[in-house]
């Protein structure tokens, strides 16, 4: 099938078959590699990246589903994130980071928005107070086999503008 998606502010006409998932469609068809494949049945993570600004496990997608709309990988992001997960050692393979960094900025979109976690303790407050353990638990479905996991969650509170008094990104 003929569809055409716009991919990192780009317009990409595809001809794929109709079970193509959009995790395929990116990387073999569209040379966009950075977007990972780790499990290929949504328990990883390591996929993610943003339909509309949303975050989406591109392996359970179909790239059909997506005719016309906006895709971004990690190709296409620009983000102070990056900059931090380099300063507090978010990473160490690398292999889940660009899912990782994609995951975090839909979930910093949102917590602007004022979605609540399910450990936020008040969903009924319109403002969500992100900590510690309401990081993990927004960044769960992205896996880290090397467990840079701590670094992660600092990267993330930098570039929220969260950080603790005294972390250094040095
Ligand atoms: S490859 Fe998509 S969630 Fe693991
Ligand atoms: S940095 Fe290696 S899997 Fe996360």
């Amino acid at each position: 099938m003929e569809i055409s998606l716009r991919v990192n502010g780009v317009a990409r006409e595809l001809d794929v078959r109709p079970q193509v998932s959009l995790l395929d469609a990116l990387r073999e068809h569209l040379g966009l590699t950075g977007t990972k494949k780790g499990c290929d049945q949504g328990a990883c993570g390591a996929c993610t990246v943003l339909a509309d600004g949303e975050r989406i496990n591109a392996c359970l997608a179909l790239a059909v589903q997506y005719e016309g709309r906006e895709i971004t990988t990690i190709e296409g992001v620009e983000h102070p994130l990056q900059a931090a997960f380099v300063g507090f050692d978010g990473l160490q393979c690398g292999y889940c980071t660009p899912g990782q960094i994609c995951s975090a900025i839909g979930m910093l979109a949102e917590v602007k928005q004022g979605e609540p976690s399910a450990v936020t303790d008040d969903p009924a407050e319109a403002a969500v107070e992100l900590d510690d353990e309401d990081i993990r638990e927004r960044m769960s479905g992205n896996l880290c086999r090397c467990g840079a996991y701590n670094g992660i969650v600092s990267a993330i509170k930098e570039a929220a503008g969260i950080a603790e008094a005294g972390e250094d990104a040095g």
